[in-house]
């Protein structure tokens, strides 16, 4: 199963993403697509990720005969506020050279010459968009228009701030990531906004952010009814309601799991119930 965004290009259905999985990222890589993952999600932030053991393991799957482009590899610019001293990039250059710096890094960290996505990990400031946003946003522009990445996207914006961005832009995101909060109607206001623009709604955390309703009898009574575990029911309503779903999980069975739950048929009325169960 693929989506596409405005421009087309496909992108597959779920995504494993490789945060907090330090020195055990190249064997979790490895294990995601040998489970059947083919989207990877990474970033070149050293404090939250591990890129270049992700590129490990995509040259331990390329022998194994895995190439590369059977894979969708999306990774992101962070800028200084989300960075700690070991920036990929020169942090006293202008924005775009940063962003070049590091778009170069994550190429060479990966193994490749060219990403599917390439998403901006956040705008600069929480409500709107200032000048440092429109630059780094330009420049990102500009990798597209090179066709060096196939995608580009924004991740951890406000419904406000993506619009505004929709608007402004020359190149409007493809991919938008953001946490999912059940308590904010699975980040409802976001979603719309991506369906009027054509832009894939990737969300994550949909587990660590969401405990709360793992505990309410009513999607409780629904997976029992399946024969499914409470996550593969709230992954697969993620992608029943349109959204491309991230795992973070870090165990093989969990993988497995989390795949199948593609297989599942929500109704009418599960979807209901889970769409509104946290707020
Ligand atoms: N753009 C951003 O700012 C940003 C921020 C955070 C995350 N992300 C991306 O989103 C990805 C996922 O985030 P996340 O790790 O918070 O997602 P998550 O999938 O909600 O959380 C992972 C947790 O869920 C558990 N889990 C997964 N499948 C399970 C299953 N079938 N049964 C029971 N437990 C299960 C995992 O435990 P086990 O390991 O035991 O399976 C793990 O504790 C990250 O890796 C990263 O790529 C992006």
């Amino acid at each position: 199963m693929s989506l596409t965004a405005y421009n087309n290009v496909p992108v597959p259905s779920f995504m494993y993403g490789t945060a907090w999985k330090k020195e055990a990222t190249t064997q979790l890589v490895q294990s995601a697509v040998n489970a059947g993952f083919t989207a990877i999600d990474t970033a070149n932030q050293l404090i939250h990720y591990q890129e270049a053991l992700a590129g490990d393991a995509l040259l331990a799957l390329a022998q194994q005969g895995i190439a590369r482009d059977r894979l969708f590899l999306q990774t992101k610019f962070t800028p200084t506020n989300g960075q700690d001293h070991r920036t990929p990039y020169d942090a006293s250059a202008d924005l775009t050279t940063q962003v070049i710096q590091s778009f170069d890094s994550s190429l060479a960290h990966l193994h490749t010459d060219y990403l599917d996505s390439y998403v901006l990990h956040g705008p600069y400031q929480q409500q709107g968009l200032g000048v440092a946003d429109r630059e780094v946003w330009a420049a990102i522009e500009g990798l597209y228009r090179s066709g060096r990445t196939k995608m580009i996207g924004i991740s951890n914006v406000t419904a406000e701030q993506l619009t505004q961005l929709c608007v402004e832009a020359t190149v409007k995101p493809m991919v938008v990531q953001n946490r999912c909060y059940a308590a904010r109607g699975w980040d409802k206001e976001v979603r719309e906004a991506c369906r009027a623009h054509g832009i894939i709604y990737q969300g994550f955390s949909l587990l660590t952010a969401n405990q709360g309703i793992f505990a309410e009898p009513a999607i409780r009574a629904i997976a029992q009814r399946l024969g499914a575990g409470l996550a593969q029911v709230v992954f697969r309503f993620a992608m029943q309601i349109g959204m491309l779903p991230l795992t973070g999980t870090t165990n093989p069975q969990h993988m497995k799991e989390d795949l199948q739950a593609e297989q599942l048929i929500l109704t009418d009325e599960d979807m209901q119930v889970i769409e509104t169960i946290g707020m």
